[in-house]
């Protein structure tokens, strides 16, 4: 149920850190990876090499360890877990969490993650019940952290009341119960284009364009957060290939629009690729070589498929939403409108790429995207978050086609 899930244990120094090495047991059952931090505290309760044997992983302790940072920096660790679960959560720990205190590794990858991050609380019921506890859960609550438990019983100290941390099936339950609602796109089948085409003139020589692939990547890692199973078919870009996307490495359009048809069937049609207009109608087999005189070489140019537009024909293998980008220098909306109408997609996100803008190779993207309902104006962004806002976007488009048929067949 956790399959290929990427888990970041973060233990912290309460007595239930006795119950973590079964909970990495049983999160590795349940198909996750799990690596370990655990704070100076939590070695008191439970030993790093414990850890280490049942998660198959290094466990990770120190903020300043020169072989920790060579291996893998601190902000890397956080950033390659598809989720973050603090478990047991102290009441110190809930506190600097609170008011973002990074003096040890684990605050510092808290305050450094992206990801989704849950919490199994465990503590003294009278210090579960303190005011100051109870402000920080209401303001980590208002953040999105996700509290599991804690369950009512009798504590280590032999008190009885609310501050026990839930059993490690109970986390496990949880941790899938949250992964499986924030994967709205789970059963669907997305093709993302991205980067630019590079077009070869001779052996050595071609016609390219400043696309980085950034925003394509992006959309592809966000729509495979969100659960949709994603073909990635990149031109030649500097970009890692995201986690978890099957990525299909292409040079020219031709060779894009090839591997796009032997990626289909798809639900889902991003076109996010800078793909060139034109090619050289006949590649020179070798260097063409200078003939030191009058004599300049002539390329003649021809027009390139048009990936977009093939895949937006209607069909029986049409994906049911198709996705172009239109990048202009002017008067951006009423031309990305006709490349709407021209293409046969069903949305655009237009962005300005005038030089002024920086949008190509850039961190950021100012996007309006243009449905056959309307223009949403979104706010100038990273890369990143724009690809999360379209992934949404997507997820919610789905879910209220959904409703509607439901309610249609009802
Ligand atoms: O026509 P233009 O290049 O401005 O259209 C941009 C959109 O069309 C982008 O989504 C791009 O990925 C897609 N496109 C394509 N194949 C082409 C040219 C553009 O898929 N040959």
């Amino acid at each position: 149920m956790l399959n290929a899930k990427r888990v970041l244990l973060i233990v912290t120094g309460g007595i239930a850190a006795y119950k973590t090495p079964e909970l990495v047991r049983q999160l590795k059952k349940a198909g996750a990876s799990v690596s370990c931090v655990v704070t100076q505290a939590a070695q008191q309760f439970v030993t790093p090499l414990t850890l280490q044997s049942l998660s198959g992983d290094k466990v990770y302790s120190d903020l300043f360890s020169l072989t920790d940072e060579h291996e893998m920096g601190h902000i890397e660790l956080s950033r390659q877990a598809d989720i973050v679960i603090v478990a047991p959560a102290t009441a110190n720990m809930l506190a600097k969490m609170a008011q973002g205190l990074a003096d040890d590794l684990a605050g510092t990858l808290l305050l450094a993650t992206d990801k989704p991050v849950l919490v199994a609380p465990a503590m003294n019921v009278r210090m579960w019940e303190h005011a100051a506890t109870r402000d920080n859960v209401a303001m980590l609550k208002k953040r999105a952290i996700v509290f599991i438990g804690p369950d009512e019983g009798e504590m280590a100290c032999g008190e009885w009341g609310e501050g026990r941390m839930s059993e490690p099936e109970e986390i496990v339950a949880a941790i899938a119960a949250f992964l499986d609602a924030e994967a709205p796109l789970k059963g669907k089948r997305a093709i993302v284009t991205s980067g630019p085409t590079v077009e070869p003139i001779d052996p050595v020589r071609y016609i390219a364009n400043r696309s980085s692939g950034k925003q394509g990547h992006a959309i592809a890692a966000a729509l495979k957060d969100l659960g949709c199973a994603v073909i990635l078919v990149s031109g030649p870009t500097h970009q890692p290939d995201p986690l978890g996307v099957q990525t299909v490495h292409v040079e020219s359009a031709r060779d894009m629009l090839a591997a796009v048809e032997t990626a289909f069937p798809a639900d889902i049609f991003i076109a996010a690729a800078a793909v060139a207009d034109w090619r050289v109608d006949l590649q020179a087999p070798q260097k063409i070589k200078k003939s030191g005189g009058a004599a300049l070489p002539e390329i003649k140019l021809v027009e390139n498929p048009d990936i977009l537009a093939a895949v937006s024909k209607p069909g029986p293998r049409r994906p049911a939403l198709v996705v172009g980008f239109a990048a202009e220098t002017e008067t951006v909306i009423e031309h990305a409108r006709a490349k709407l109408a021209k293409k046969g997609c069903d949305w655009i996100c237009a962005n300005d790429v005038s030089a002024e803008r920086k949008a190509f190779g850039g961190d950021e993207n100012t996007v309006h995207l243009i449905t056959r309902a309307g223009i949403e104006d979104w706010p100038k962004q990273s890369k990143t978050a724009v690809a999360r806002k379209l992934a949404r976007r997507i997820a919610d488009h789905f879910a209220a086609q959904t409703h509607v048929s439901g309610k249609t067949s009802a």
